[in-house]
C-alpha cells in the first residue's frame, strides 16, 4: 500500500477551465497548506496531445495532485508514471464527472456502476508509482444511490489498493442534467459520506460539496479527515485567507487583498515575460474582491478586453493602482 503523508485537511478541487496552474499559483497565496488538484486530465491528451502544456506546475504549488480521466487501466498507469516523473504528489481518478463528453469516453461519474473496472485501474496504477491513488467520486449515479451501493464501490477499490476518497456529497444524474445542474440538484447528503468514514475508520476521506465558509469546513473535520473546495475557491477566494490559521497550526498573520495581490502581480510579470497572455492570468484574481465596495469596479476593469500592443504588465499595475488610489472604499486590510 501507498504511503501516504499528504495532509488534506483542506484541498482545492479540480475544475475544469478553472484550476490551471496559474489559478494554483494563487491559491498557494491564500494556503500554504491547501492540497491542490489539476483540471482532469484525459489518458489520450496526456499521451496524445501537448503534454508538457497539461503537466506544467510551479514548485510552490507542492502538495499538488493530478486529476486522470480515463478508464483504459494501461493508460492510466502510464500517464501515472509520466505525472510522478515530473514530480507531482499524488494521482487521482476522476470518477464523479457526469459530462456527456466523459460518459462517451467511459470515464468520469458512469464508472461507479463498474467497480471491477475501477479496481482494476487502482491495482494497475498502483503497481506502476510509488505516489498515492486517489479517487474522486460521488455517493452514487441514477437509481444507484443507495449507502450499500456507495460502501460496495469503497470496499472493491480500497481491495485494490485505494486508500484515500474524496466523495462529492450527492449523486450524479447521468442523462437529463448539464454538468452544471449536477452540481446543484441532487441534494447534499453529507450524512452518507460521516457514515463511509464510520465504517471504514482507517481510510482517508475528504468530503466534498457546497462548502463556503471556514468554520462549516472546520466542524466537517469532526467526522472526516478532509474538506475539498471548488466554487468559491473561484468566486470568493479570499474567503480561504484564514484557512491556515483556523484550520492548520499557522500563527502568522493571514494575508491580506492588498499583500496576495502584489505578489500575484510579480508572478504575473514573470509569465507575461515566457511569453504568457495577461488575460490568462488576470482572470483568475476577478472573485478577489468579492463582497467589498467598489468590487464592481475592480471586476469591470480585470474583464475588460486587453489589445495585443497592451499585453504586459502595466494593464494589472494600472488596475492595483486604481483600487489603492482611485477606489479608497475598497478595505485595505
Ligand atoms: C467549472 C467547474 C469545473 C469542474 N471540473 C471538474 C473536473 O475537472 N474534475 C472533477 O472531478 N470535478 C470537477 N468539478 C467539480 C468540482 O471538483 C466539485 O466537485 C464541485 O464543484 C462541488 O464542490 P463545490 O460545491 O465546493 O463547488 C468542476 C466544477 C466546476 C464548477
Amino acid at each position: 500500500m501507498n504511503k501516504n503523508n499528504i495532509d488534506r485537511r483542506l484541498s482545492i478541487a479540480p475544475m475544469m477551465d478553472h484550476t490551471d496552474k496559474h489559478f494554483r499559483y494563487f491559491m498557494r497565496l491564500l494556503s500554504k497548506h491547501a492540497v491542490l488538484y489539476t483540471e482532469m486530465i484525459t489518458t489520450g491528451a496526456l499521451i496524445h496531445g501537448d503534454r508538457q502544456r497539461f503537466l506544467d506546475f510551479n514548485d510552490i504549488e507542492h502538495p499538488i495532485a493530478i486529476q486522470l480521466g480515463g478508464s483504459n487501466p494501461n493508460d492510466l498507469a502510464e500517464c501515472a508514471k509520466i505525472a510522478e516523473n515530473e514530480a507531482y504528489d499524488e494521482v487521482n481518478l476522476n470518477i464523479g464527472c457526469p459530462s456527456d463528453r466523459v460518459q462517451n469516453g467511459q470515464f468520469g461519474a458512469c464508472l461507479m456502476s463498474n467497480k471491477n473496472l475501477v479496481a482494476d485501474c487502482v491495482n494497475k496504477i498502483q503497481d506502476n508509482v510509488k505516489i498515492p491513488v486517489t479517487i474522486k467520486t460521488r455517493i452514487g449515479i441514477d437509481n444507484m444511490d443507495s449507502y450499500d451501493f456507495l460502501y460496495d464501490f469503497i470496499k472493491t477499490t480500497h481491495d485494490a489498493g485505494c486508500d484515500t476518497f474524496i466523495i462529492h456529497a450527492r449523486k450524479a444524474i447521468l442523462s437529463g442534467l448539464t454538468p452544471k445542474e449536477n452540481r446543484a440538484i441532487p441534494p447534499l447528503n453529507y450524512e452518507r459520506v460521516h457514515k463511509i468514514k464510520q465504517d471504514f475508520p482507517n481510510l482517508n476521506i475528504t468530503i466534498n460539496g457546497g462548502f463556503i465558509e471556514l468554520q462549516s469546513i472546520k466542524s466537517q473535520l469532526q467526522h472526516v479527515d478532509g474538506v475539498m473546495v471548488g466554487r468559491v475557491a473561484y468566486q470568493n477566494p479570499f474567503i480561504l485567507a484564514e484557512a491556515d490559521n483556523i484550520l492548520f497550526e499557522n500563527t502568522d498573520p493571514a494575508p491580506t487583498r492588498e499583500s496576495i495581490l502584489d505578489k500575484y502581480r510579480d508572478y504575473v510579470a514573470e509569465q507575461i515575460l515566457k511569453g504568457e497572455r495577461i488575460k490568462n492570468l488576470t482572470r483568475h484574481v476577478i472573485g478577489l474582491f468579492q463582497g467589498q465596495a467598489g468590487a464592481r469596479h475592480y471586476r469591470q476593469l480585470l474583464s475588460a478586453a486587453v489589445p495585443k500592443d497592451k499585453n504586459n504588465i502595466k494593464f494589472l499595475d494600472d488596475i492595483i493602482e486604481s483600487i489603492t488610489t482611485h477606489t479608497p472604499q475598497i478595505e485595505k486590510k
